[in-house]
């Protein structure tokens, strides 16, 4: 028989063009004839069986805003079978036979959790300033993070030249180094510490050496936040190099807002829009991505069980253009 309802909801993390994907959802499924439910702050709401009905108009307006206005919490609680049983059970009672997760790693989990236990139809759409699922080139929000980024970073450069200043520039990303390389390429940094691949401290005051020794007179060296802490770098850079000076910026959580770019507003929709489509199809559990310019879907156990590479050729680009 027909689908009738499906459920959205947004889980982990938020990023920009949540909400572009959530009216996505709604009116597509809209177009089918669906009753659409939205569920309010992730697993949890559903957990606690918070639903609200949505219509077209309830997503009127918003796909300029970033964040998302079905709220968001991380909820370590739903790795327990007997929660995700209480969700199942909820989502039955409420009549919702299809659901759209927008979310980043850990939501891909719960998502596919759920199709496991129960072999619920659920699809993902990936959305992560991180940028670090396995599958898609690209998440809902990354472009998003990664220009308001460039945008401060930029700012602090204009410091770094006029004073002859080193800085230490810590962005989000706590296990993937995705965000602070595309940054790094983006901002010309000469200097770029990810999770992935470390480098010794040591090695960071050998290449400042060098490229003092070139004539560059101010870097900028962008470090994940997994790969370290800002200060504790600055502090050592500065005990071996005490003729320079050395500070540092946390960029932190202005990265997670702000208005949706272009790219981010458009993946946002197709994504919305094709995950619709698979569900009707009876197509699931899979992830929607893009790969090139194309949308693809990848099994979600796929896309829980490997890892997303770290380009080299983007950490070889970094490299040849710190000369
Ligand atoms: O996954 C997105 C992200 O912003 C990471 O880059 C960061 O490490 C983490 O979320 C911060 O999580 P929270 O919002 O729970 O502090």
């Amino acid at each position: 028989m027909a689908m009738k309802k499906i459920g959205v909801l947004t889980t982990g993390g938020d990023a920009p063009g949540m909400n572009a994907a959530i009216r996505a959802v709604v009116r597509t499924s809209l177009n089918y004839g669906l009753e659409v439910t939205g569920i309010e702050r992730g697993f949890r709401g559903l957990y606690e069986r918070s639903f609200i009905k949505l219509t077209s108009r309830s997503v009127s307006g918003i796909i300029n805003r970033a964040g998302t206005f079905l709220k968001t919490v991380r909820f370590p609680d739903f790795k327990e079978y007997e929660v995700r049983k209480a969700c199942y059970e909820n989502l039955k009672e409420e009549g919702i036979e299809g659901l759209a997760v927008i979310g980043g790693d850990g939501s891909a989990n719960g998502a596919y959790r759920l199709y496991n236990d129960f072999g619920f139809p659920v699809v993902l759409i990936p959305a992560s300033i991180d940028n670090d699922l396995y599958g898609t080139d690209f998440t809902i929000g990354f472009d998003t993070a990664v220009n308001t980024a460039i945008s401060a970073i930029d700012n602090i450069r204009d410091t770094a030249t006029s004073h002859n200043r080193t800085f230490v520039i810590e962005v989000m990303g706590r296990e993937k180094g995705n965000l602070a390389l595309e940054v790094a390429v983006a901002c010309g940094a000469e200097i770029v510490i990810i999770p992935e691949i470390k480098i010794s401290n040591e090695k960071v005051v050998h290449l400042l050496k060098e490229q003092e020794e070139k004539g560059k007179e101010s870097s900028i060296i962008i470090l994940a936040e997994g790969a370290g802490k800002a200060d504790d770098l600055t502090a050592f850079l500065q005990r071996e190099l005490p003729e320079r000076e050395i500070r540092y910026s946390v960029l932190g959580y202005i990265q997670r807002g702000g208005t949706p770019t272009y790219l981010t507003r458009v993946l946002a929709t197709r994504f919305g829009v094709a995950a619709v489509d698979l569900l009707v199809k009876g197509q699931y559990p899979y992830m929607i991505g893009i790969k090139g310019n194309e949308l693809v879907h990848i099994p979600l156990g796929e896309v829980i069980s490997k890892q997303k590479p770290i380009s080299d050729a983007y950490l070889e680009i970094v490299s040849r253009m710190a000369i």
